[in-house]
């Protein structure tokens, strides 16, 4: 049963019991219009109380229909309120802990509220690129007065019910409960004093204007144009409240409605729904059961006090788990510690962190020499140099002291994991965890699951992610894992582009023009050049035959390492991060071109971004196939936390899928044909080419 009916004396009391939210699916909804029938035909009853089981009042929509034609079934949630509205009897809304979405809709259209303190209420439709579309922008305006409820409709976020209850000449609440306990007696009682009541107050009846009107409206766009770029539902939010202030009820809801509908249909949505979606999705492991017990951590050590190992630290420090770093000398230890010490200074500075909670944080710090110390730790995570023979070494001392059950993390980023598993008489035991640069603030962490990692090793460091506030990911062992092999083809892309006519602020600003935070070679001056220096030194070695752009090695080659030596792709005034194009990058590029005796060609933007985010998709496609990823929405969540991807296109993955794979293939297979590009890479992989011929999607 997913809403009860139950009878006390002469009230009727419909409790909705659809866990973990109450979210208002097809039965559900049919179980409050069937308890609505049978108490308006029981001549017993006075009086109707809808409430909540458990953790919530409701949480609004269901989301396993959403956006489905379940959604729509009748009796959906207008015509639900609707025979709320038209009851007969008195509907009370007896409102508590969540009460959200849909489920303030259906609270709206009750004739009485009555809610407990604590109760979050909100309207968070914006969030999914939507706005309310069951009377929400509608009703809240004429209960709460139109500033409270656009603000709460334009932003999303909860409100807490005793607050809205303090708003002046609010007729959101009837009533506030004295607590959460005694709100279920408090609402048969407040129903029993209302039973005789007529005619029902409806919320639809009440007046809705803004004293300033035009100008109060004309205000809120402005305010929400500058805040809400690229996503059109907050500007609808403000269209359909506004209407609420000069149409009659009927007109407005279905303004309300036809908006809800067209919105539901744009990118922007079905990119936020996705990555809502894609969250959930990420922390699922196919072959590890939700319910794998995991092991305790209740501390931490991390091997390397460098640019890694004091950012992964202070995620344990936020997360009240007591750090113990180790280095080979004082002095490392020092220079780590000076940093973890500035960067949360910074923070107090600016006054994102109290003083005491500093302090608490740096009192669960300490520091060692010795690996002997490590030996109570939970966890351990090596973020030392990027050389398997130091690898070798620090996991040989790890495994010699570390006590049975341990976690033995690597952050390596190139790294066989399986192979410094293979240094341990534990493999099951270790595990990646690479943390993105700088560690402290980056979202994504990318779980490496090596051959031999056990499956409660797995549940427990995606646990943990959650815990440090990360979206974890996990991918199989290959080289780069799923980013840095997916961004390794990009760059190889944004390379070619160069020799065959393009310039590097041409590249980043069509890019960033898509929607990239940073374009490929304004993010190599901020990062350092020479990183990808090294490894194309390596891969060289490794892979004689991969063909990439020599321009990236030649700026190199000038000592232009980016920002940090004032010069990279682009020049840099003293102490500023302004990237100003570069004449001498420009003439080494020409120069280059000269060499290999090509003419440079006019380039559209449009080919750029094709070629960087197809590089991208197809590389991923072969992830997805090897096994590497679990599902594409994995990697999208990796280039939306990870590498500044476009929160409103959803990910590499459901931008192809919107783009259509069949079109894809298409700008593959042009791209094949031009001599100086790679034919060999842009050959669609296999499952690229299977979906898009069969007219299907990655998502
Ligand atoms: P780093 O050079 O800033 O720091 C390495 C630290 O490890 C140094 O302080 C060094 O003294 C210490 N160390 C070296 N050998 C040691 C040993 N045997 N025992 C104890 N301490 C030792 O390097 P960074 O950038 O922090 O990188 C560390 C690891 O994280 C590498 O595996 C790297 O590939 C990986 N990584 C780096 C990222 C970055 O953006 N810098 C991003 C993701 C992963």
């Amino acid at each position: 049963m997913t809403a009860e009916y139950k009878v006390h004396g002469d009230v009727a009391v419909i409790t909705l019991n659809n866990p973990p939210v109450n979210g208002l699916g097809l039965a559900t909804r049919q179980g409050i219009t069937d308890g609505l029938a049978k108490a308006n035909a029981d001549a017993a009853v006075k009086s109707i109380v809808i409430t909540g089981a458990g953790k919530a009042f409701s949480g609004g929509a269901d989301i396993k229909e959403f956006g489905t034609p379940k959604a729509l079934h009748e009796p959906n949630l207008l015509s639900v309120i609707l025979t709320v509205e038209n009851s007969s009897k008195p509907v009370v809304a007896a409102v508590h802990s969540v009460c959200m979405g849909g489920g303030l809709e259906l609270a709206l259209g009750c004739h009485y509220r009555i809610a407990a303190p604590g109760a979050n209420v909100a309207l968070p439709e914006v969030k999914l690129g939507l706005i309310p579309g069951a009377g929400g922008t509608q009703r809240l305006p004429r209960a709460l007065g139109v500033e409270t409820a656009l603000n709460m409709i334009v932003s999303g976020e909860p409100v807490k019910s005793e607050l809205l209850a303090q708003q002046p000449g609010q007729k959101l609440f009837d009533k506030m409960a004295a607590s959460l306990e005694s709100l279920a007696e408090e609402a048969l009682a407040f129903a029993r004093s209302v039973a005789d009541a007529r005619p029902l107050p409806l919320v639809r009846n009440l007046p809705c204007k803004h004293p300033q009107g035009d100008a109060y409206f004309q205000f809120a766009r402005n305010m929400v144009k500058g805040m809400t770029r690229n996503f059109p539902a907050p500007a609808k939010c403000v269209d359909a409240v506004e209407a609420a202030t000069k149409k009659r009820f009927d007109e407005g809801m279905a303004f309300e409605r036809e908006i809800f509908i067209n919105l539901m249909w744009t990118p922007e949505s079905r990119a936020l729904r996705h990555i809502f979606a894609a969250e959930r999705a990420a922390s699922k492991i196919p072959d590890v059961p939700e319910d794998t017990p995991q092991r305790a951590i209740k501390s931490v050590a991390v091997i390397g006090a460098g640019t890694m190992g004091g950012g992964i630290s202070m995620n344990f420090l936020n997360a009240g788990i007591p750090v113990k770093i180790l280095e080979m000398k004082q002095e490392a230890l020092d220079r780590g510690l000076a940093t973890i010490r500035k960067n949360y200074e910074s923070q107090v500075k600016k006054g994102k962190l109290k003083q005491d909670k500093y302090e608490q944080r740096m009192s669960l710090l300490s520091t060692t020499l010795s690996y002997d110390d490590l030996k109570d730790a939970d966890m351990v995570i090596e973020a030392v140099f990027e050389e398997m023979g130091v690898k070798e070494k620090v996991f040989k001392e790890l495994d010699r002291v570390m006590k049975p059950g341990a976690i033995l993390a690597s952050n390596t980023s190139t790294l066989d994991v399986n192979q410094i598993a293979s240094f341990t008489q534990r493999p099951q035991d270790v595990i990646g965890t690479h943390f993105f640069s700088p560690a402290n603030v980056m979202k994504l962490l990318e779980v490496v699951r090596g051959a031999k990692t056990a499956k409660d090793v797995l549940a427990t460091v995606m646990a943990l992610g959650k815990k440090i506030k990360k979206t974890a990911v996990v991918s199989g062992v290959c080289d780069g894992f799923i980013g840095n092999r997916m961004i390794e083809q990009y760059s190889r892309q944004a390379g070619f582009l160069l020799d065959e006519g393009a310039t590097p602020a041409q590249v980043d600003k069509a890019i960033e023009k898509f929607g990239f935070a940073m374009g490929p070679f304004r993010m190599g001056d901020l990062a350092g050049n020479d990183i990808g220096w090294a490894i194309r030194k390596r891969r060289s070695q490794e892979k004689p035959d991969m063909k990439y752009s020599r321009t990236a090695d030649k700026l190199c080659e000038l000592g232009r390492f980016g920002q940090k030596t004032g010069a990279g792709w682009y020049d840099y005034q003293a102490g500023k991060r302004d990237a100003i194009p570069s004449a001498l990058v420009n003439q080494m590029i020409e120069d280059h071109r000269k060499e290999l005796g090509i003419t440079p060609r006019k380039i559209s933007d449009e080919e750029i971004v094709q070629r960087l985010v197809y590089s991208l998709v197809n590389e991923a496609a072969h992830i997805l196939e090897e096994g590497i990823a679990s599902r594409a929405s994995d990697i999208d969540m990796v280039y939306l936390t990870g590498y500044g991807f476009p929160i409103y296109r959803g990910g590499p993955m459901l931008y192809a899928d919107q783009v259509g794979l069949f079109n894809v293939v298409q700008s593959m297979n042009r791209f094949a044909r031009n001599p100086l590009d790679d034919a060999k890479f842009w050959e669609p992989a296999p499952l690229l080419a299977k979906l898009a011929a069969e007219g299907k999607t990655f998502n």
